[in-house]
């Protein structure tokens, strides 16, 4: 009779175990894709809410304390289109294509970006007015590309809000990015100067009292507060939403005079 703890055995059990786990792992990523999927299309949607202050403006607090039926009122405001940032003209879905980006200008070392983007519109209820656009940004801080979203008000100039939903930037420094009393003083700040170029930015150190167009630098974190700058800059330029927000500018007008 063999030995309970031969050779033959000890790799038998091994084995068995190995394939067990396996097929518990896969299964469990399987049935979980549709979950996970679901869970960040919600994180999306909670860091759309948090750029607009819809949730603060609504029910006092960050969107990530609401409940699934506020979420679900709230995101009944807001409604998305996609636009070919080249022409600024409104398309009817993504495509694959992409521009290549000259990082020489606002350096946010990304190689492309998409050629269309999904842009969002919080449109108060009742009146159907548009509030606020929002808009997808991306470009790189120290350790890699942070993504989030601009939500700028009806001028098109005086930034609502910016949050993050992804960075790879360090906790306590980089990361200070997703600091609720940073990311509030990005409200009311001017995007553009009085020459229309992208101004906004993150200053290095206190922003001097006044300005309409800095935040407080993150301390310790040079290297994340340019990256910041450097994103929200190429995003409003010409190169990124500049096109688009020009026509935008002009229908919001006339959607104005015509109420
Ligand atoms: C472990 C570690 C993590 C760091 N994380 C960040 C970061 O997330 N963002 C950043 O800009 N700098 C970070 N730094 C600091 C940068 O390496 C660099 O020193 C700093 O951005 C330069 O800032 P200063 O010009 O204010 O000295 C980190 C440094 C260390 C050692």
């Amino acid at each position: 009779m063999q030995q309970r703890n031969s050779l033959f055995n000890t790799l038998l059990v091994a084995t068995v175990l190995c394939v067990v786990c396996s097929l518990a792992v896969s299964g469990a990523a399987v049935a979980l894709r549709d979950r996970q999927e679901q869970n960040v299309i919600l994180d999306r949607k909670k860091n759309i809410l948090d750029a607009t202050g819809l949730a603060i403006g609504e029910y006092g607090v960050q969107a990530s304390m609401l409940e699934m039926s506020q979420i679900t009122e709230l995101n009944g405001w807001i409604s998305e289109k996609f636009v070919d940032l080249e022409t600024g003209d409104y398309v009817s879905g993504e495509t694959d294509d992409t521009v290549g980006i000259d990082n020489r200008k606002y350096n946010i070392g990304e190689p492309s970006r998409p050629k269309t983007m999904r842009v969002f519109f919080v449109e108060e209820p009742g009146s159907g007015r548009i509030s606020q656009v929002v808009l997808p940004v991306f470009g790189k801080g120290l350790w890699g590309t942070l993504y989030g979203y601009l939500a700028l008000r009806s001028d098109l100039n005086t930034i609502q809000g910016l949050t993050f939903y992804s960075h790879k930037e360090t906790p306590g420094l980089g990361g200070e990015v997703d600091n609720p009393s940073w990311k509030a003083q990005w409200e009311g700040v001017k995007l553009y100067d009085e020459s229309g170029e992208p101004a906004a930015m993150v200053f290095k150190g206190p922003a001097p009292s006044g300005d309409q167009h800095s935040v407080d630098g993150l301390s310790g974190a040079t290297i994340t507060s340019r990256g910041v700058t450097n994103l929200i800059r190429y995003w409003a330029s010409q190169d990124g939403y500049g096109p688009y927000l020009g026509k935008l500018s002009g229908e919001l007008t006339s959607s104005k005079e015509g109420a």
